[in-house]
């Protein structure tokens, strides 16, 4: 017998990532620059606050939208760092990594038939969640304006269907921030169309060159614009599942009761342990940020030597050099440097369509690492010159 599932379940495309990942295991000795989490520990007070707390036996429910310290470190910082004003009782929930933010908000937003604009490539997780919501995911191409998204063409893509504007800068998986300009051209086009701006921000702790600036600084659209944050990246927390979404009262009071009911609350003991990371921790970015600038000058320079077209990223720990010379797909590509180079990276196609003609490299790596993955790489390219490009 076979019962019958969500279609819209069912219809889920398995990410191309995982197809290509599932080669990883037959080739133990490649180096992998797939990975997209810091390399470096949380932070030695931030785990133990974690530890405590669940040695007080801290292990209960919170409150349904967080700790209401935790909410007000949130607040705090947005302030200190952004200038951002949040009531902590009104306009902020805590969690379950920034991914259950993204869900309940979507969850809370979206009909039937609403259309959800999103610059592309764009992170695995965004069409997935539209899709599975009744909502039409509308990639703005991305691929040929620099990897920045083009204002004419969103104002072109906004109709009377679309619900909101997706956007995600620092960008997974091209590691391209918008500067000032770029953000004040996009919210310019914004300020006249009655739609909700998502913006997943989660990387904003890590640019490394530039200023970040926030869709939230702008008072025009501030009223409709939701942050989706959390520690996740920024003091390498993936796994204590650490998220915080922001956003105005009067549709936030909506998103707590689906986030409720989906979830309860965020992990307890991680919340002590978010309350440490913001409160004495702030700094613990701008580390890893130093060795992510190194990381990236490393490697932008080899991508370079070796013939690339690439954007030189300036946050987050990715890079997206184009392929497109090389005459083959991303997921061709990817998988002869994996099984004849020796080097694991992923495939730009699982990034959505606009992301084919172009392969994503972490550098979230020692450089001890990044340098014999980047010699393999020059090696392995030498062959495809000669036989692809004739
Ligand atoms: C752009 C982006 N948003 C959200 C997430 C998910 O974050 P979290 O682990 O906090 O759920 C990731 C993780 O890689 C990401 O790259």
């Amino acid at each position: 017998m076979t019962l019958s599932l969500n279609p819209r379940a069912e219809a889920l495309a398995i990410s191309g990532i995982r197809q290509f990942f599932n080669q990883l295991v037959d080739y133990p000795d490649a180096i992998n620059l797939t990975i997209g989490q810091p390399d470096f520990p949380t932070p030695e007070a931030v785990k133990k606050a974690g530890m405590e707390a669940i040695a007080a036996n801290k292990t209960s429910y919170s409150h349904n939208a967080g700790l209401i310290e935790l909410r007000q470190e949130v607040a705090a910082f947005f302030g200190d760092t952004y200038g951002l004003s949040y009531n902590p009782q009104t306009e902020i929930i805590i969690t379950n990594g920034a991914s259950e933010g993204l869900d309940s908000l979507l969850r809370t937003m979206i009909e039937e038939g609403d259309e959800v604009i999103i610059p592309a490539p764009c992170y695995t997780g965004y069409v997935p969640l539209v899709e599975l919501n009744g909502g039409k995911a509308i990639l703005l191409d991305t691929s040929d304006t620099g990897l920045v998204p083009d204002p004419e063409r969103l104002e072109a893509a906004i109709t009377n269907k679309t619900k909101a504007v997706l956007f995600n800068f620092p960008s997974n998986p091209t590691g391209v921030s918008l500067n000032k300009e770029e953000t004040d051209a996009l919210v310019k086009v914004l300020k006249n169309h009655e739609v909700f701006i998502i913006s997943d921000e989660i990387y904003s702790e890590n640019v490394f060159e530039g200023q970040h600036f926030s869709f939230a600084c702008y008072e025009e659209i501030k009223d409709r614009t939701f942050l989706v944050h959390g520690l996740s990246k920024s003091h390498s927390m993936t796994g204590w599942r650490m998220g915080f979404l922001l956003g105005p009262e009067e549709y936030m009071q909506h998103v707590l009761k689906v986030h409720q009911y989906n979830t309860v609350c965020a992990s307890l003991p991680s919340q002590h342990a978010a309350i440490e990371a913001l409160q004495n921790n702030r700094f613990v970015p701008n580390e890893m940020n130093d060795a992510y600038k190194t990381r990236r000058d490393y490697v932008y320079g080899k991508l370079v030597e070796m013939g690339f077209d690439v954007v030189k990223p300036t946050g987050a720990f990715y890079i997206f050099p184009s392929i497109e010379k090389f005459g083959l797909s991303s997921f061709d590509f990817a998988t002869r440097l994996l099984k004849e180079g020796g080097v694991a990276a992923v495939p730009g196609s699982a990034f959505t369509k606009y992301g084919e003609g172009f392969l994503r490299i972490s550098y979230a790596y020692a450089m001890p690492t990044l340098e014999q993955a980047m010699e393999r790489m020059a090696e392995w390219l030498k062959t495809v010159q000669v036989t692809e490009r004739g």
